[in-house]
């Protein structure tokens, strides 16, 4: 009883079989009941005592052996994998399009515009899309009558909750829980009940901007300004201030910047005015400061608010805010981060 011509019989057998039938003929072959190795293991019975065991330990080898050769064959035709098995790769057929997802372009936005305000030593403030009327308005010094408050702007969720209009709500509730010096920028979208129109939609994206500490003037505030746009639209671009009005800021400023893409000599993009409307901003008024707790002899702070939809369509020459959440994949496919 010599088990080697066996298993180099088996081993020839398993490689020969090309399909799941000619695999099974191979297991019963085998491993069936009249089988080769069941066979074999009978026969230990007829021989010498002696003999027995090394027998009965080479007919187990042969076995497990068989088995793993099985398995394997198995494996590399696809058996149970019925599909596979009946449509045999076909090398020649061209690759599916492996087509790669993208972040949206104002998600692109957003992390650019965090990139350079982290890299300017911001850091990352949160707040709740569903506000307090108090954040949104009332610590922000709005008048209990002010037109913002009004049904016509502001979603109201109830008498004194709803949708926050802007993240300046976020500057409170930070400066709530945090001591001064603080350095914080807080992205978000935010809603108003807007008529729209290619440029006005009922949701959109802020980032907010506040730094607060001693000593703090319009001309940080000019400064930090200038490097964050120079980050964002070129190491040439210039900012100026116009007077304006935030009933949360004091002084108030319209701020726009030189037209990237003219520099200054009038374009189609900047309305043949060479400036760029881009932000507003101010110094943070004193009532704020009080109310969250802050001293406003000894701190004063700075705020802005970049609107992400309008720096996201001047970058990529986007005509219409609304495309933004139309989700037309031809559209968004275009917009990739530079
Ligand atoms: N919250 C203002 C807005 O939504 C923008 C702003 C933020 C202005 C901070 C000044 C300071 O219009």
């Amino acid at each position: 009883m010599d088990p080697r011509p066996i298993e180099t019989a088996l081993r020839v057998d398993v490689a020969a079989a090309t399909t799941p039938d000619e695999l099974e003929a191979v297991r019963v072959k085998y491993l069936g009941r009249k089988g080769v190795l069941t066979g074999f293991l009978r026969a230990i019975g007829q021989v010498q005592p002696e003999e027995r065991p090394r027998l009965g330990a080479e007919s187990n080898r042969l076995k497990t052996l068989c088995e793993t050769l099985l398995a394997e064959r198995a494996a590399e035709l696809g058996v149970g994998d019925e599909v596979a098995y009946q449509r045999p790769i076909d090398g020649s057929l061209p690759a599916t399009n492996g087509s790669v997802g993208r972040r949206h372009v104002i998600s692109q936005t957003f992390r650019r515009i965090g990139s350079i305000l982290e890299g300017m030593g911001y850091r990352l403030a949160r707040g709740p899309e569903v506000e307090l009327e108090y954040y949104n308005f009332q610590a922000l010094n709005f008048p209990d009558e002010h037109p913002s408050r009004d049904l016509q702007d502001t979603f109201y969720v109830s008498n004194d909750i709803l949708l926050r209009t802007h993240t300046s709500p976020i500057q409170v509730r930070f400066m709530q829980e945090n001591k001064p010096p603080l350095k914080v920028y807080a992205p978000g979208r935010v809603y108003r009940n807007e008529a729209i129109d290619a440029s006005h939609q009922a949701e959109f994206h802020q980032v907010e901007g506040l730094y607060i500490d001693t000593d703090v003037t319009m001309a940080d505030l000019r400064g930090d300004l200038l490097l964050f746009l120079r980050e964002l639209f070129g190491s040439d671009i210039q900012v100026r201030f116009k007077p304006h009005f935030f009933p949360f800021t004091e002084p108030s400023v319209d701020v726009d910047m030189s037209c990237f893409s003219c520099h200054g000599h009038g374009c189609a993009i900047c309305g043949q005015s060479g400036w760029i409307e881009i932000l507003g901003a101010g110094m943070v008024h004193p009532n704020v400061l009080r109310a969250v707790g802050i001293d406003p002899d000894r701190y004063s702070g700075f705020a802005f608010g970049v609107g992400v939809d309008r720096i996201a369509m001047i970058r990529y020459g986007v005509p219409d805010i609304r495309m933004f959440l139309t989700n037309d994949l031809r559209f968004l496919e275009q917009l990739t981060e530079r």
